[in-house]
């Protein structure tokens, strides 16, 4: 899909769709008034007998059989709000596509008139009209591929195609790939995206200037003394892999930042062996891991002037003969010791690995992405991640670019307080806490391995997995997590 500003009218523009965003009860605008009088005042009387308000979500389409250079119309209704939202943007580029495809127009064209932020509402726009045609059709056998539309024009009389403005759709254009590549590694089915399949996946999509790969098998894990990465692999027959992407810009980097994902193929609960009904979806727990190798695989197109490398520790989490035992105590390589008292608490136990030989190379900033908790979404929902940070500007940093991307972040206290309930009475602290408060007890585990690094930590067991269709997805994977670090490390 090609995008292209045009410094012009609703009624003068010639194309196959023609989409108007209008605000509730807002139908008097000089734009619509134009459209009307071109179509002799039918469309007027249209929106009277349809009672089309321009309420959130709906919408009204309109032939206009030759009396205006555009072959069809379109009105979105975009709410009541004064001024229309970034969010409200990325929706109303979704639904454009949506429609175009369904009556087949091979281009459309949106009058785009925000006021302000304009480079966020036109990668807004631009990332929803992608985002909407995803589909993952591997395992049917009754699929179409979704229809392509070429051209998707932004004009408004007087609008202006500035530097910053195209720099905010081609980091749209750049950026939705990493989203389709990070759903598609998750949707996979578990026996197929295994450790092993994601180091390939790494290998084969973390390419081009500046990126290299490297991807421990379970010998050199053993080398590097990886002990709760191995630990978590004893009871499967995969072999457990250990993936390092890096990215080296060409000039002197500005920043070093460390991105962890985890990257269990599939949740189990190990010998603390989880209910069926809550394995079901447990495919989705390499969706940080996914997320790391997805914004990596963008960088190259990216070109900023930071250095990032991630770090992605993976193996399945099954009971198998020789499985790790609830009181199994691991030894890191930063000393520290865990008692395993709960298999199924087994992503603390990987991330902690990668979080200790992260923080080893000092980096600026360290972020991590994990299907960590079940309580963090009792506590904020499927919508919405949890984050924890010892930093507060990198905190704040992580939420405006969250804000920005439409990803919902939210974030949670760490209580030092808690830690009373990870102590442990052979080891330096056990992997579970109490019954409460359990998404800030793994958070506060991961901490012990962060050193004084600047650290982040997301919790998306929430938002990594959806169960039903939205406007920029479909169910399962979300990449939850891509737009946000690519929108954050483009800001640094
Ligand atoms: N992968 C799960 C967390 C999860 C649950 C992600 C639901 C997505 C949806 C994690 O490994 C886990 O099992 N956590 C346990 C921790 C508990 C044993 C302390 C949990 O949340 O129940
Ligand atoms: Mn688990
Ligand atoms: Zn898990």
């Amino acid at each position: 899909m090609e995008i292209r500003f045009r410094d012009t009218s609703a009624e003068r523009i010639k194309t196959g769709l023609l989409v108007i965003p209008v605000r509730e009860k807002k139908l008097q605008e000089s734009e619509i008034r134009a459209l009307d009088r071109g179509l002799n005042g039918d469309l007027r009387a249209r929106i009277q007998k349809s009672k089309f308000t321009g309420a959130e979500g709906t919408t009204l389409l309109y032939t206009t059989a030759g009396l205006l250079p555009a072959a069809q119309l379109l009105l979105i209704g975009v709410g009541g709000e004064a001024e229309i939202a970034t969010e409200t943007w990325r929706q109303t580029g979704a639904r454009a596509r949506r429609e175009a495809a369904a009556i087949g127009a091979e281009e459309a064209a949106l009058f785009f008139a925000p006021g302000q932020n304009v480079e966020n509402a036109a990668a807004a726009v631009v990332e929803g009209a992608l985002l909407a045609a995803y589909q993952f059709n591997k395992y049917r056998s009754n699929s179409k591929p979704a229809a392509e539309i070429k051209f998707l024009i932004l004009f408004s009389p007087g609008l202006k195609q500035t530097a910053a403005l195209q720099r905010a759709v081609d980091t749209a254009q750049a950026t939705v790939p990493g989203v389709f590549l990070a759903r598609d590694l998750i949707n996979e089915p578990p026996s197929v995206a295994t450790a092993r399949f994601l180091g390939e996946q790494a290998e084969r999509h973390c390419r081009g200037r500046g990126l290299s790969v490297e991807v421990w098998g379970k010998k050199k894990i053993e080398t590097m003394k990886l002990a709760g990465l191995l630990a978590v692999n004893r009871g499967s027959h995969e072999e457990p892999r250990f993936i390092t992407i890096h990215y080296k810009p060409a000039g002197k980097p500005k920043k070093k930042v460390a991105l962890i994902g985890k990257g269990i193929t599939f949740d189990s609960g190990g010998l603390s062996l989880k209910p069926s009904k809550a394995m079901e979806t447990m495919k989705l727990d390499m969706a940080g891991g996914a997320a790391v190798i997805a914004t990596m695989s963008c960088l190259p197109k990216l070109h900023l002037d930071i250095e990032v490398t991630g770090y992605v520790p993976t193996t399945d989490n099954l009971p198998g003969h020789n499985a790790q035992k609830p009181g199994d105590v691991i030894q890191y390589l930063n000393g520290k010791t865990i008692e395993v008292l709960n298999t199924d608490a087994e992503g603390r136990l990987i991330l902690a690995d990668a979080l200790a030989l992260a923080a080893q190379q000092k980096p600026d900033y360290m972020i991590n992405l994990a299907t960590l908790t079940g309580a963090c979404m009792v506590a904020l929902g499927t919508q919405v991640a949890g984050l924890f940070s010892n930093n507060p500007a990198l905190a704040s940093a992580l939420l405006r670019s969250a804000g920005e991307t439409g990803e919902k972040l939210w974030q949670l206290p760490l209580v030092k307080e808690y830690k009373e309930s990870i102590k442990s009475s052979v080891a330096d602290m056990k992997n579970i806490g109490g019954t409460h408060g359990g998404a800030i007890v793994a958070a506060l585990i991961l901490q012990e391995f962060v050193g004084e690094v600047p650290w982040a930590h997301l919790d998306i067991a929430g938002p990594a997995f959806t169960e039903s269709d939205n406007l920029i997805g479909t169910k399962g994977g979300t990449g939850f997590g891509v737009r946000t670090l690519i929108n954050f490390l483009s800001r640094l």
